[in-house]
């Protein structure tokens, strides 16, 4: 298997273990013996656990001596709550390391140069735009800013309604395209909306499997504005934790979530709007059915744009076939 393979196959374990790791980063490993077949894989365990590599070289045995380690990651060179991967990549005797990312941590950083001083060949750079943009991408952001990364997800009719007439909203995608939003929020830290879709939608904001059974992992339930909601709300039941800001501040939203990484906002158009003009979306999921509902209810109010000269700018980074609905995923252009 060539090094790009083995890196697929790391961010695909890499992907699994999305959501369990903070503060860890989820990163993916994958031990070829010295013949480049595959001897071993892991992923990163919840915090305390081994990191990704160590997972890997267990499961690899002997066969890692004379072998690569292909990681997602650069190899940590430092002593947290485990021991450096570094030490282990070496005690294993692998020959050569590649990984995508060099580790934006000063801390754990310089793993690169212990192992090319212990005589590893290090590779650094493979498949880098797939994992910094996939697996990476929130946790990546939370070293480098200090904040959550914030992802607006919404559904939209075909032609950029988020409800009918009426207020109604449920539903515009389909059930594929639901199942898909369930699986990022089993993965999400935590799910913000605004008091509007509390009082129009009444949504339990849970993450939930195919059968309707409660996702092992939920996310903490957001809900902001100035108005009080009720107590019966579902958003307030025990399927999870919820926390309710008392403020119209996109900036007081992000501060009162910088525990977290991975953010999804999942509010009507007025909050969707209010983030947008403050800036601090850094991704947006638009799942598109090929519906039209005319009508007053836009899936974005006011994000601040008078003119077309000055309209937001991002660019497709995914364009995904979910069902009969399309996934467009969009960056900062
Ligand atoms: N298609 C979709 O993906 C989707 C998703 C969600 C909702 N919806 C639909 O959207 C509709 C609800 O829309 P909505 O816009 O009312 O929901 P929203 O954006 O979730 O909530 C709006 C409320 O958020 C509060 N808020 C917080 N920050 C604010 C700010 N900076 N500026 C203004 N208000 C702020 C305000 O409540 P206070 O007065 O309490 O401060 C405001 O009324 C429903 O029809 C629902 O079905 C669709």
């Amino acid at each position: 298997m060539n090094l790009e393979a083995a890196m697929r196959l790391a961010v695909q374990q890499a992907e699994k273990v999305k959501g369990t790791t903070y503060p860890n980063p989820p990163v993916g490993a994958v031990i070829l013996d010295r013949d480049g077949e595959v001897a071993g894989v892991g992923a990163t365990e919840p915090p305390g656990g081994p990191h990704a590599e160590v997972v890997a070289l267990r499961r690899a045995g002997e066969r890692a001596a004379g072998g690569t380690a292909v990681v997602a990651l650069e190899p940590c060179n430092h002593y947290g709550r485990t021991p450096p991967c570094v030490d282990a990549l070496v005690a294993a005797g692998v020959s050569a390391v590649a990984y995508a990312v060099a580790d934006p941590n000063p801390i754990a950083a310089g793993g690169a140069a212990r192992l090319a001083e212990e005589g590893v060949a290090v590779t650094a750079g493979v498949l880098s735009d797939a994992v910094a943009g996939g697996p990476l991408r929130e946790w990546l952001h939370k070293q480098r800013t200090g904040s959550p990364h914030v992802t607006w997800k919404f559904a939209t009719s075909v032609d950029g309604r988020s409800a009918a007439a009426d207020g109604s909203s449920q539903w515009i995608t389909s059930e594929a395209a639901r199942a898909d939003v369930h699986r990022r929020r089993a993965v999400a830290d935590a799910i913000v909306v605004g008091t509007g879709t509390v009082f129009v939608d009444d949504p339990a904001l849970t993450a939930r499997l195919p059968d309707g059974a409660l996702a092992d992992r939920q996310p903490l339930r957001v809900v902001v504005g100035e108005r009080e909601i009720s107590q019966e709300a579902r958003v307030l039941n025990d399927d999870s934790r919820t926390m309710v800001i008392r403020t119209r501040d996109p900036h007081e939203v992000i501060k009162a979530l910088s525990d977290r990484t991975d953010v999804l906002l999942e509010g009507g158009p007025t909050l969707a709007g209010a983030f947008l003009r403050a800036g601090v979306i850094n991704r947006i999921l638009a799942y598109v059915a090929p519906i039209l509902l005319g009508g007053p209810i836009t899936a974005v109010d006011d994000v601040g744009v008078l003119s077309i000269a000055h309209a937001q700018r991002w660019r497709f980074d995914q364009i995904d076939p979910i069902g009969p609905d399309v996934l467009l995923s969009l960056i900062p252009g």
